[in-house]
């Protein structure tokens, strides 16, 4: 009973380490979405993230400065480009040129939470 409870201890402690920590987790190094007021992380933010690292951040970088894959969005970039979101969100779900279409890959809810990510913590 005491190692099981040990063991269940040591899980709850690995994933508070990943949840908090910048590097490790297999999560690149894709910015870590700050806690808010509630000093918990917005779990949209959170879900943005993890989109992003696994379907944006291999063309357009982990932080999102952009590669020879895909150009720059981070630092406001996005916003500059696309100060109406539906217009990146057609670009997302769309494709464009070597841009692949996502429409398919995710949901408008993973699109959205992706493009906050990219708005607000990039
Ligand atoms: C295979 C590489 C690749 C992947 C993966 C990729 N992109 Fe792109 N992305 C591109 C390229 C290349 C462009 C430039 C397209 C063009 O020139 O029209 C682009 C353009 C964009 C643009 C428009 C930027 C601008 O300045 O006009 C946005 C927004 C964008 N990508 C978001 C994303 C998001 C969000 C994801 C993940 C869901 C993603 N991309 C995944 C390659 C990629």
């Amino acid at each position: 009973m005491a190692v099981r409870e040990a063991g269940i201890a040591l899980r709850s402690a690995v994933l508070a380490i990943c949840l908090v920590g910048a590097a490790g987790c297999g999560s690149g190094s894709s910015p870590e979405v700050g806690v808010g007021p509630d000093g918990t992380p917005d779990p949209v933010l959170v879900a943005g993230r993890a989109v992003f690292i696994d379907r944006c951040s291999s063309c357009h970088d982990a932080d999102g400065s952009g590669t020879s894959d895909g150009p720059r969005l981070n630092r406001g970039r996005l916003l500059e480009g696309y100060p109406d979101p539906g217009d990146a969100v057609a670009v997302i779900s769309e494709g464009r040129d070597r841009m692949p279409a996502f429409g398919g890959l995710l949901t408008a809810v993973e699109v959205d939470a992706v493009l906050r990510y990219i708005n607000d913590v990039l």
